[in-house]
């Protein structure tokens, strides 16, 4: 409609050629048009998104209740001198310092300790299957869960999910004194579920190398936010990862593969995708079977993405750089009623900061800044993103619109300690915030992350088919 008006503005236009007024006069048009058309289609967004709340899921809603958190942080432990005491009180008036501060009196609220450990085989007589971000979760053989920097892949074949993730359980230390606190690389941990609860450890699907110093996969290397996807074509199981070297120079991604979704894998090779530096990374498997790859670059201050080729063993040479200049890592993507969306990190290091959702049209761009997802806790959990960081987003089968949001809260003091921050995800309600390089809102619905201390998926809710 908004098309044929625009021809009919013309037609009535096309009398006062070469007026210069009229030319005014049909650019202001054109503008009120175009408004007119961004508020109509905006109106369209919002009732639509009511329709989708109503016919929602009741237990969605339950997911959607906003949580408040009252953390008081400590007073200061001992006055040395005024100046000190001064000091410690700015600092601890942010709850990032006292989160990062390993001897905080506040320590057991961001790491509660094993005696609240999440336990699958003695929490299921309960009838439990509660989610409790940031606690222990043990495996069903009543071992901490390592999958950090983790991603899920849903297997057809099997029914069954696989949680793959950076197995982090060894000492941190580091490699040079202005070095990032680190790990050994130990290899790649997979755990399997059918109900993303319990999970059973698979073991190291893809093992560091011990002598060959030269190798990618050397111990005293970096492998970061493994990722794999399954190629209906050749039948392989896929793994996409960050390679690095302890310095973070080598900036590569790696890539292995194997015949079953618990391995084991095997290493094919590394590289710097399109030529490029290429540090936190994700892909993502569309509908049409095509797998993107996406991660920072150009020193962590943009995006690349581009598509895989048919085997996805490599990419293509197309590639699109997005969200220049906003430094943005730890991508986690996925799709709603052909929207893609995606959330992100700031960059700085092993402590937590704001995510975005970022929203477009076409993968490849362009990508438009939509806001801070997280809702409530309280003001430094949202501008910490609960004090975690994002690597994956879980779709929800038969509840549309709701995912899983995969989070990591990062323990730079002993990093194999570091914990999982899942909550719910969910796409719907009016944007409330403009886009960033213009005046309209985002014709998508909100993406919100609800802040829970303990939730569960809807009982109701079942791996299908
Ligand atoms: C199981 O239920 C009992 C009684 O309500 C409670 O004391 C206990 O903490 C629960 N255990 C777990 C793991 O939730
Ligand atoms: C060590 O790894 C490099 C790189 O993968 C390889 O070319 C070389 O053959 C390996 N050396 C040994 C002794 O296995
Ligand atoms: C990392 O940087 C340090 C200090 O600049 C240097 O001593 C070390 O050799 C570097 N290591 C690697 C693997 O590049």
């Amino acid at each position: 409609m908004a098309i044929s008006g625009t021809g009919n503005l013309h037609r009535a236009l096309s009398g006062y050629r070469c007026s210069r007024s009229a030319m005014v006069w049909s650019l202001v048009g054109l503008l009120l048009l175009l408004q007119l058309y961004s508020l109509a289609s905006r109106r369209n967004v919002v009732r639509g998104d009511i329709q989708l709340h109503v016919s929602r899921h009741p237990l969605v809603r339950e997911l959607e209740q906003v949580e408040e958190e009252n953390i008081q942080v400590p007073p200061p432990k001992k006055k040395k001198s005024p100046h000190a005491a001064k000091r410690r009180r700015k600092r601890s008036a942010n709850l990032i310092d006292e989160f990062l501060d390993e001897n905080s009196q506040i320590r057991h609220v961001f790491f509660p300790d094993m005696k609240s450990a999440v336990d699958p085989v003695k929490g299921v007589e309960n009838g439990s299957h509660h989610y409790y971000p940031g606690k222990i979760w043990l495996d069903t053989e009543g071992n901490p869960i390592q999958a950090h920097g983790g991603g899920m892949l849903y297997d057809e074949r099997s029914n069954t999910y696989y949680w793959y993730g950076e197995y982090k359980d060894g000492p941190t230390y580091r490699a040079h004194k202005r070095g990032a606190a680190r790990v050994d690389v130990i290899g790649v941990g997979c755990y399997s579920s059918k109900d993303l609860w319990t999970w059973k450890n698979q073991g190291i699907v893809l093992a560091a190398e011990q002598t060959n110093e030269t190798h990618d996969l050397h111990k005293s290397n970096v492998l970061e936010r493994p990722k794999v996807v399954f190629n209906a074509k050749t039948g392989k199981y896929v793994m996409w990862m960050h390679i690095d070297d302890a310095n973070y120079t080598k900036a590569s991604v790696g890539i292995a593969i194997s015949d079953y979704p618990t391995g084991p894998f095997e290493y094919l090779r590394s590289q710097r995708p399109h030529g490029f530096d290429s540090r936190d990374m994700t892909i993502f498997k569309d509908d049409d079977g095509v797998v993107y790859l996406i991660y920072s670059s150009q020193d962590n201050s943009e995006l690349h993405i581009g598509p895989l080729t048919d085997d996805y063993l490599d990419v293509q040479p197309d590639m699109r750089r997005i969200l220049i200049g906003q430094h943005r890592e730890a991508p986690a993507l996925f799709k709603y009623q052909g929207t893609y969306y995606m959330v992100t990190s700031g960059c700085t290091g092993w402590a937590p900061n704001e995510a975005l959702a970022h929203a477009a049209e076409s993968i490849m761009g362009p990508w438009e800044t939509m806001g801070n997802p997280c809702i409530g806790g309280n003001k430094m959990f949202r501008l910490a993103t609960f004090f975690a960081q994002s690597t994956f987003v879980v779709p929800l089968p038969g509840i549309p619109g709701s995912y899983i949001f995969m989070a990591d809260r990062w323990n730079p003091a002993e990093l194999r300690n570091s914990r999982y921050v899942w909550l719910p995800l969910i796409v719907g309600g009016p944007p409330d915030r403009p886009l960033e390089y213009n005046f309209g809102f985002p014709p998508w619905p909100r993406v919100s992350i609800y802040w829970h201390k303990k939730w569960r998926l809807p009982p109701s809710w079942k791996v299908s088919k």
